[in-house]
């Protein structure tokens, strides 16, 4: 994708550093970032970039622009350190422009992108027939958050899901359901209690290996499994009522999640027509056959065979996601194509991608899998196979719960019912929509609800805690802040100018995250900033400031503060309360 150069003054200290040094001025821009010792200035370029084309040492580099550069617009002075070139912000002049357009709302509906692809994001596809668990939130939050960045920044996306409601999964639970169950099924949460059926029959299965049900065991599963894919008989009419139940369990969850597709496509659906699509172009000549089987040979690019057709003429997880790729590049004439599935696919992606490729789908290589790792209890990973998983809904009970009692339970008899019952919902999904995103994709995610409900450490309630702490101080102190010019240049403490610096980072960060599919990285970024609040806010006193004018702008500077927070939870899908 490519971002443009939007911020004004980045482009402007960009601008002039590479008049200076005739170095591309969109590398300078992605090259300046903050020192790493807040003494030595505010903002840094490594001469690095310099060296080879200078023919110089890096140091040496700094040291002449360092003497050569003069005052401009935003900065006050250079000066060399190593390898580096530090610069002194002036930071009244940034304030002026950063904060007044964080005030008026301009600074969030900046375009920050040009030519971007038509994309879309898959995310969030659960197997029907199995119980919705703590884990699968990891895969929609992720999911979720991307589609808001890529649509923040400019990118015309569609969010699609695409639930797995047929294979060997169902017929087991469906087998379990008509063969042994003796319950009834509940009046309610069907879909839980399906979940329960599939892990019960599972676990039968498991435990009836080697006996002499075996074999009886497995021509059952058969029968079931042709009759979903003719679409007649008992076990298909089963199949149809149940999954709706696992329909119904997952739409409670996006409903509660906030989360909405544009388009869902089902398993189910792409089955037949996979089978067709293949056989056409085995007609054509691109695939194999081996012993009444059909595939393709991917072993040149060290990714094996590829098995698409089995000899009884039925297709496999791999040819469903052909038809998939195929469908989603007609429907929609998408240029990006992103499916957010845990790791253990990666084989499976780099297969079907590579076929599409044979196949000649152009598309093909912008297909991309953003891989995730899984999500574990403190006490061990998690398998709805077995039945060790923290059911999502009682997850969400647990954790309301929680809230009202660690939060929100003492302001009974001051605040409505309702709004009581909201804030938890809002505190909870931040909870877990922020735990979600704040670990990066690459690295194991242990979910401890005590951790995550914390007002006190990287959680997204701290988050929303902080937001709520400034609302509160601006309704105490002036609910009008904002309305009136404010001279920002009596900001002067060290604590103001790094909350300014870093409110005009914002969108810098967000297009690393957006860039690098990330969202963890504005996590950290939202986190960094209230913790310069909470220390700004430890020694800048609002109230009893040295002067009115400065505390208005102490004042309208948290206001700021506040904005950035709440668009950038937004962007991760989570609302922030007014109060808590
Ligand atoms: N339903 C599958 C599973 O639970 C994930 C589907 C991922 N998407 C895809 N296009 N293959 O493992």
């Amino acid at each position: 994708m490519s971002f443009i150069l939007h911020h004004q003054i980045r482009e402007n200290i960009a601008t002039y550093l590479s008049e200076k040094t005739s170095l591309d001025k969109e590398l300078i821009y992605k090259n300046l970032s903050p020192p790493p010792n807040k003494e030595m200035g505010d903002l840094a370029f490594g001469c690095f970039l310099l060296a080879k084309q200078m023919k110089k040492s890096p140091a040496q580099i700094a040291n002449e622009l360092a003497s050569k550069l003069q005052e401009q617009d935003f900065v006050q002075s250079f000066q060399a350190a190593g390898p580096y070139l530090n610069m002194k912000l002036k930071i009244d002049e940034i304030g002026k422009t950063v904060l007044n357009e964080i005030i008026t709302g301009a600074f969030f509906s900046k375009g920050l992108t040009e030519n971007t692809p038509k994309s879309m994001i898959e995310y969030s596809q659960p197997n029907t027939h199995k119980e919705l668990h703590v884990g699968h939130m990891r895969n929609l939050c992720l999911g979720d958050a991307l589609v808001r960045f890529l649509k923040y920044t400019g990118h015309e996306v569609i969010s699609s899901t695409f639930p797995g409601d047929v294979g060997t999964h169902v017929a087991k639970c469906l087998w379990y359901m008509k063969k042994h169950n003796k319950e009834e099924v509940p009046s309610e949460n069907k879909g839980a209690w399906l979940g329960a059926m599939y892990t019960k029959g599972n676990n039968l299965l498991e435990e009836q290996k080697g006996s002499e049900k075996e074999e009886e065991n497995r021509k059952e599963l058969t029968t079931i499994l042709q009759e979903l894919h003719q679409g007649s008989g008992p076990y298909y009419q089963l199949w149809q009522e149940t999954r709706q139940w696992s329909l119904d369990l997952m739409n409670k969850i996006y409903q509660w999640a906030e989360v909405k597709f544009d388009k869902w496509y089902w398993e189910s659906e792409v089955d037949a027509s996979s089978v067709e699509l293949i056989k056409k172009y085995y007609e054509k000549g691109l695939f194999v056959k081996d012993q009444g089987a059909i595939g393709i040979d991917l072993s040149e690019e060290k990714l094996g065979f590829c098995l698409l057709l089995k000899s009884d003429g039925t297709g496999l997880y791999a040819t469903k996601d052909i038809e998939l790729a195929r469908r989603k590049f007609e429907d929609y004439q998408i240029q990006k194509n992103i499916y957010v599935v845990d790791k253990r696919q990666a084989h499976h992606f780099k297969q079907v991608f590579k076929t599409l490729e044979k196949m000649g789908f152009q598309q093909a290589k912008d297909c991309y899998h953003l891989q995730y790792d899984f999500v574990e209890l403190p006490d061990g990973a998690m398998s709805s196979r077995k039945g060790n998983i923290v059911p999502l809904e009682d997850l969400i009970l647990q954790m309301t719960s929680e809230i009202k009692e660690q939060y929100l339970n003492k302001y009974q008899g001051d605040w409505a019912q309702e709004e009581i019952e909201t804030t938890a919902h809002i505190v909870a999904a931040g909870a877990i929509k922020f735990g979600m995103n704040r670990i990066d994709p690459s690295r194991k995610i242990v979910f401890d609800m005590k951790e995550w409900l914390k007002i006190d450490g990287e959680s997204g309630p701290y988050i929303q805690y902080v937001h709520a702490r400034i609302h509160s101080l601006i309704q105490k102190i002036n609910p009008q802040i904002g309305q009136e010019k404010i001279n920002w240049s009596v900001l002067e403490k060290k604590q103001e100018a790094q909350l300014i610096l870093k409110l005009m980072d914002f969108h810098i960060e967000l297009q690393v995250a957006t860039e690098s599919y990330r969202t963890s990285h504005l996590c950290s970024y939202l986190y960094d900033l209230s913790k310069l609040f909470n220390s700004f806010y430890a020694e800048c006193s609002v109230a009893n400031a040295e002067s009115e004018e400065i505390k208005q702008a102490r004042l309208a500077l948290s206001y700021c503060v506040a904005k950035v927070l709440e668009k950038g939870l937004a962007l991760l899908g989570i609302r922030a309360p007014l109060k808590m």
